[in-house]
């Protein structure tokens, strides 16, 4: 049951009320095992809109039940219900849940944890405990206000104030001792980390003082086992991490900070917790970590280039090696006018300089009852004109199209993004395909050589998930077969992003038989 609810929470000395589930913030972690049925029926107290998507269970032919609010589903309003109903197959790791509806996952989130299937060990030591550790964000004022008046104003809207760590800001921010999350650990024993980026707009470094880490999964997916002092996080991902208490019974800071994001907080301070030795007391002063710069691309780039899926004989790495159709976007950030708007302009991003907008009905349901003009089918396959994205600002390029973008496909697809500079360029963006995991074959800086960059494409052991970051000034690409009916979201995890139309939808069509079609939806979905 989620009820969702407001509640006043405090933090940084500043309460408010926040939208919460049952009260919670975070939200409830939800244990499951490979293979259960997963009902959830959350009922919304609130006065907002509300829609929950559980991030990266893959709804096979189920799209009803992904929840990005207008994509799948219209919202639950206040005083409904709606029942999302699901079964986790062929999954296991860590995912999340988060609302998909206005920035409301400020608030509205929390962990989906998949045990392997009874008497299926881990492909790793087995851990002697397991933490979750979930990355997020706090802003003094209520979100949902701070975003409406820079809308109106066509302007970016305000940093948060603190990052958080399981909703706590940890010591380093003013009166926030109590606000802060500790996990006491046993020396020479081993724990395995649950690490969620849920933070709206922030990649991260993630580190242990005196520890490091070994990863040994990445968004419900085991990969090849490797030690490093720091993670490279970005919104959506998950890592799960094996941490060895092996160090001199202390406490130790683990902290996070923000890799190369535009908006860090007001307050730029890490955000920590605490990593504590049994019987030791409160008083003694933790360690900080070393924690990469915050323009380390170097260390970004090399950790990436670590990741690399298990594929093992019980787990192995099904890269297609045959593409049939090869789509190229860019992504860019430019200024339109917009007459509501006090400055006369507003910001937005697009995809081959397409800016989507919002449709007033789900496009699954516009899929599944062929309702037409609700979106364009035409979205172009490759940028409309050759460009060089390396840094040159595209004064040309500045206004961009306005439309709700779809393509259609029912292939294997390979999808290269590149990231053209047009009037920021600090970022890399955290790419987001719903519905399906992807197989990240190839990444770089500088413009993607289409001769030459294929010939470097791992396609034995790449990293396989649903969320990876795009680096600035460079490319990536993936590959994912569309073997999942319906229609699915793919968006730019910086919430700022998606709000300024960094988002498509992949419209996967129905394959031949009844096994390979869209199932019909539940009776409750909430209606538009
Ligand atoms: Cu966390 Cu649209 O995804």
């Amino acid at each position: 049951m989620f009820q969702i609810q407001v509640k006043n929470v405090s933090r940084l000395c500043n309460a408010k009320p926040i939208v919460t589930v049952n009260g919670m913030f975070p939200g409830p972690s939800i244990y499951v095992r490979e293979g259960d049925q997963v009902l959830v029926n959350v009922t919304n107290h609130a006065q907002y809109n509300m829609s929950i998507h559980w991030h990266d269970l893959k709804q096979f032919r189920n799209g009803w039940a992904d929840g990005p609010a207008y994509i799948t589903q219209c919202p639950i309003k206040n005083g409904h219900s709606y029942i999302y109903n699901f079964t986790v197959t062929d999954q296991r790791g860590t995912l999340w849940w988060h609302a998909h509806i206005l920035w409301l996952r400020a608030t509205v989130y929390g962990a989906i944890v998949i045990m392997p299937k009874e008497g299926t060990p881990f492909p790793f030591p087995q851990p002697h405990r397991e933490t979750n550790i979930i990355l997020g964000e706090w802003w003094n004022q209520d979100v949902e206000t701070i975003v409406t008046q820079a809308n109106k104003l066509g302007l970016p809207p305000q940093p948060s104030n603190a990052h958080t760590i399981n909703g706590k800001p940890g010591p380093l921010f003013p009166r926030s001792e109590k606000h802060t999350f500790a996990m006491e650990v046993e020396f020479g024993k081993t724990y395995l980390l649950r690490i969620i980026n849920a933070a709206l707009n922030d990649e991260h470094f993630f580190a242990i003082a005196g520890h490091s880490m070994t990863v040994v999964e990445i968004d419900a997916v085991y990969t090849k086992p490797f030690t490093t002092k720091a993670i490279l996080i970005v919104p959506g991902q998950t890592t799960n991490v094996l941490v060895k208490a092996d160090q001199s019974p202390k406490r130790y800071f683990m902290a996070a900070r923000p890799f190369m994001d535009a908006p860090i907080t007001v307050d730029n301070k890490p955000v920590t917790a605490i990593l504590q030795y049994e019987g030791i007391p409160n008083s003694v002063l933790p360690i900080l970590p070393q924690l990469p710069v915050s323009n380390d691309t170097k260390f970004a780039m090399s950790y990436n280039s670590k990741l690399k899926s298990l594929n093992s004989p019980r787990f192995p790495a099904k890269v297609p090696l045959q593409i049939d159709r090869h789509l190229f976007y860019t992504i860019g950030l430019g200024i339109n006018p917009c007459p509501t708007c006090q400055k006369g302009t507003q910001v937005v991003a697009s995809l081959n300089n397409i800016t989507f907008v919002m449709p007033k009905i789900g496009l699954l349901q516009a899929h599944y009852f062929d309702v037409s003009g609700v979106f364009r089918t035409d979205f172009p396959d490759k940028p409309l004109a050759p460009f060089n994205y390396t840094g040159a600002p595209l004064t040309a390029n500045l206004g961009t199209a306005m439309g709700t973008g779809s393509v259609s496909c029912l292939s294997i697809l390979q999808l290269n993004w590149s990231y053209k500079t047009l009037i920021f360029s600090a970022e890399s963006h955290p790419f987001r395909l719903h519905g399906f995991n992807f197989f990240v074959v190839g990444s770089g800086i500088g413009n993607f050589d289409p001769k030459k960059d294929p010939a470097k494409f791992n396609l034995v052991d790449p990293p396989e998930r649903n969320t990876v970051g795009v680096p600035t000034g460079g490319w990536t690409a993936i590959r994912f077969r569309a073997d999942n009916p319906g229609v699915w979201f793919m968006h730019c995890h910086l919430e700022l992003h998606t709000t300024w139309g960094l988002k498509m939808a992949f419209v996967v069509k129905n394959g031949k038989s009844a096994e390979e079609s869209v199932l019909p939806p539940p009776k409750d979905l909430p209606p538009c």
